[in-house]
């Protein structure tokens, strides 16, 4: 990694609690059915893929499940959570690299950023420069599959919920603000655990609506075929999206 990715890493890990407790993103998270909603979408539109690279794995979670049906391999910016994927998932490929440049030298049947990942890259140039990574990796007919928000999240004030978590029961204060002309949602979090621990964290996403989705894919030489709601239902209403791409070369 160059040193501004190291810059970079270290800004995001100090920025989310859950990027400094790995264990405990998962256990939040446990219930997130991201890998199974993503499965779906290849079974219906490249059901004869076999290999698989995930940008943004995170933790690996996704790429657990996605592992017992494809050969699969897996890129995140941050050391400390490829190290934690690596030791809870030995079995798996995990490489430090940053999306917007990294090349591992081999295409892949099926290509996924999962988990709104797409949304930390926040400049034009380097969401233009994330798909020329993704087509770098790509081959004919490889299908593309993004889980990120395609709207922000607007709360005229902060919201309260209760949540479980390994460290014990936490009250999670979350507040919204709506950057316009950046299209960066930036979220903050205010723990208290009933420990009595405190925690804040901050984490700002990039928004790119459907329409700009569809931009940067074609520029890279992806068609855009679907973009379903996160929620499962029949519109497309937002926040988050998956979107399906596939690569024309
Ligand atoms: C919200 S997490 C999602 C992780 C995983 N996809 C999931 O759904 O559990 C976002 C991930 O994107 C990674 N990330 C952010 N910017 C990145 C970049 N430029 N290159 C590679 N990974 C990046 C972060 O390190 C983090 O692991």
């Amino acid at each position: 990694m160059s040193s501004l990715d190291i810059v970079e890493a270290e800004r995001l890990e100090a920025s989310n609690l859950f990027y400094r407790e790995p264990a405990l993103y998962d256990s939040v998270q446990a219930d997130s059915d991201s890998a199974t909603v993503c499965q779906a979408l290849i079974d219906q539109h490249f059901p004869a893929a076999r290999t698989l690279l995930d940008f943004g794995c995170g933790t690996g979670r996704d790429l657990e499940l996605l592992a017992q049906r494809f050969d699969c391999a897996g890129v995140d910016l941050q050391p400390r959570l490829a190290h934690y994927a690596r030791r809870t998932h030995p079995e798996l490929d995990i490489r430090v690299g940053d999306m917007r440049t990294v090349r591992l030298g081999h295409t892949a049947d099926v290509l996924t950023c999962l988990g709104n990942s797409l949304a930390y890259v926040h400049g034009n140039q380097d969401v233009r420069a994330t798909f020329e990574t993704f087509a770098a990796h790509a081959h004919r007919d490889t299908l593309l599959v993004l889980c990120s928000p395609v709207a922000p999240i607007e709360s005229p004030s902060p919201q309260q919920a209760r949540v479980e978590t390994r460290l014990g029961t936490a009250t999670v204060t979350i507040a919204y603000e709506w950057d316009l002309r950046t299209q960066i949602n930036t979220m903050r979090r205010h723990w208290v655990f009933d420990s009595g621990e405190e925690a804040c964290d901050t984490i700002r996403r990039r928004i790119l609506g459907p329409r700009e989705l569809e931009l940067y894919a074609i520029h890279a030489g992806f068609d855009v075929v679907a973009i379903i709601d996160e929620s499962g239902g029949g519109g497309l209403i937002g926040p988050g999206a998956y979107t399906v791409a596939r690569y024309q070369g």
